[in-house]
């Protein structure tokens, strides 16, 4: 893989993603890549303070005024952390991106899709990613790996979640050539073993 490459990973809290991350930028820098791992939102900088608002908040939200934040941080993480590396020739791993926005704040609390798209577009301009991996897992299950000690966002409750997961399952079949969903029930290593699978058949 010598052109860089954006490849996002998505789900419900707990579903896994960040595991399977870390298990592909393993394999990618075994083999001489040149990798970034990265997340929405908080990468660094200005999106930490915003990280913190949106996940550590204790007054009242609006839902889309959470849209916006999220929106702000993605335009920055895009602006100043994906564009240069991609343009670097490297493979940019990133912890959520515009799916996130339209699964949680769009299916789950009700902002309007359209509208959503639209300000996904303005926040990352031509940017998209070449893949996204959608780890699907039911909310009981995901929910139980969460724990206890939830943030602002992992507070929202199981019919939140329950819509958020169908959401990411719309988005996958609108878009199926780009984002690719994989069971998050079974073992790490099946997962991990169909996410590289996936890699190497977009860029071998
Ligand atoms: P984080 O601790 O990064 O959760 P996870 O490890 O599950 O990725 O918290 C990010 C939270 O923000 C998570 O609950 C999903 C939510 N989120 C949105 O609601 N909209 C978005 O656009 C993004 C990027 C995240």
């Amino acid at each position: 893989m010598s052109k860089g490459l954006f490849v996002t990973f998505e789900g419900v809290d707990g579903c896994g993603k960040t595991t399977q991350m870390n298990l592909l930028a393993k394999y990618l820098k075994d083999n001489g890549h040149d990798v970034i791992l990265t997340r929405e939102p908080g990468a660094k900088g200005l999106g930490e303070k915003i990280r913190e608002i949106l996940l550590h908040y204790d007054g009242e939200v609006s839902s889309r005024a959470e849209s916006f934040l999220f929106l702000a941080d993605r335009a920055q993480h895009i602006d100043k952390i994906v564009n240069p590396a991609v343009e670097q020739g490297k493979i940019v791993l990133c912890d959520r991106h515009t799916d996130s926005t339209l699964a949680y704040q769009g299916y789950g609390r009700g902002v309007v899709l359209e509208q959503l798209k639209m300000l996904n577009n303005l926040a990352t301009g031509q940017r998209k990613p070449d893949i996204t991996f959608v780890f699907d897992i039911d909310i009981e299950t995901s929910m139980s790996r969460v724990g206890k000690e939830k943030d602002r966002m992992e507070s929202a409750g199981i019919e939140f979640f329950e819509k958020v997961r169908k959401g990411y399952l719309e988005i996958a079949k609108q878009e199926p050539d780009r984002v690719k969903v994989l069971d998050s029930t079974r073992s790490i290593d099946e997962i991990s073993e169909d996410v590289i699978k996936y890699i190497r058949s977009i860029n071998p």
